[in-house]
């Protein structure tokens, strides 16, 4: 939408697995433009050739792969099939019909346990604790040595801190399948009454209050950041990687006490176990996005909670009518 409303052409591939068409509809009708969209896999290489075929791709922003963390623990070779061979086709297929312009969808789990807070983009990558963080990890050195290899290509990293948040209409939002595994959809689910109370997990952290704490940024800043991040690669960018997030932390207590307030609804909740493979405190330095693609985040922590609850509300079963 908001490549869109930027007056960009966008063409849409996605085997929607876990994402409706109905989004792209709404897209639609909010910006009065038209989308191609196509449906199809990223692992398959005929797709692609189509696409390329039928279409004058510029750029690509890849988004496509598996992204549960507890789901990647117990398939491995799914996620590493999945995100690295799915990703290899696509940057072949790419090169072969001479478009070397990549936006790949990074994310701040690279950092592992992080070396220092706030995070800046100079921070060391770590050690993952999960499949998914390391398909990020590894696609990343993939995507630069290929950079390094050859200057024509353009590549761009964003690595998103915890988006949240949804289209203020209330009609575009996050829809996981079955139980929500990352906070925020957690939440609102607890507040239209699908979910009993949210399960906090671990207040013993070395934090204000006990309680994980994360940089989480509204899903439109985000988008907004990969329109600034498109600007930079016509420019022919080389290699760059950009932290996008608002560089404040919140604490799980902090989310609940502000959802509950902005809503005006209660969120019940109960101290559990912590959860395997999480870190206390993860949060950004989002200067070098600022500088250098003019990136701020508009939206505080207020308005993430109230757009991420009308979401809900409208659309209590997601895109399903
Ligand atoms: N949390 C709870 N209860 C829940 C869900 C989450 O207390 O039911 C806590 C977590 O312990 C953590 C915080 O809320 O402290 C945020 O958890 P999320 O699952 O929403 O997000 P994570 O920070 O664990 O993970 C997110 C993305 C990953 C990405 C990671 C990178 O979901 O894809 O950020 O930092 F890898």
């Amino acid at each position: 939408m908001e490549l869109l409303n930027a007056g960009n052409e966008v063409v849409v591939l996605d085997n929607l697995s876990n994402s409706s068409e109905k989004s792209l509809e709404r897209v639609e009708a909010l910006t009065g433009k038209k989308v191609a969209f196509y449906k199809g896999d990223i692992l398959d290489r005929g797709i692609l050739e189509k696409i390329f075929a039928e279409q004058k791709i510029e750029s690509c922003i890849h988004f496509a792969g598996l992204k549960a963390v507890a789901e990647s623990v117990a398939k491995p070779w799914e996620y590493y099939n999945n995100n690295i061979s799915g990703t290899l086709t696509l940057v072949d297929v790419m090169r072969e019909n001479g478009c070397k312009n990549i936006i790949f969808s990074s994310s701040a789990t690279v950092y592992g346990d992080p070396a220092e807070i706030p995070i800046t983009e100079d921070c060391p990558k770590g050690q993952c604790t999960n499949p998914y963080g390391w398909t990020k990890s590894m696609l990343e050195q993939i995507l630069m040595d290929l950079q390094r290899a050859d200057n024509a290509w353009n590549v761009i990293l964003l690595r998103y801190f915890n988006p949240i948040g949804a289209h203020e209409s209330g009609t575009m939002g996050e829809n996981p399948n079955g139980i929500p595994n990352n906070l925020m959809p957690y939440i609102t689910q607890v507040a239209v009454g699908k979910l009993k109370e949210l399960g906090v997990f671990g207040d013993d952290y070395d934090t204000p209050d006990g309680t994980g704490v994360r940089d989480y940024i509204h899903v439109v800043d985000l988008a907004v950041g990969h329109v600034l991040a498109l600007k930079k690669i016509r420019e022919n960018a080389g290699l760059c990687i950009y932290n996008l997030g608002t560089g404040h932390g919140y604490s799980v207590l902090d989310i609940v006490k502000n959802f509950e307030e902005a809503n005006g609804v209660q969120i019940p909740y109960v101290i559990k176990e912590r959860r395997p493979g999480d870190i206390a405190a993860c949060y950004c330095d989002p200067s070098k996005a600022e500088r250098e693609l003019g990136f701020r985040a508009r939206y505080g922590i207020r308005k993430m909670c109230e757009d991420s609850w009308r979401w809900q509300k409208n659309n209590p079963n997601g895109y399903q009518e």
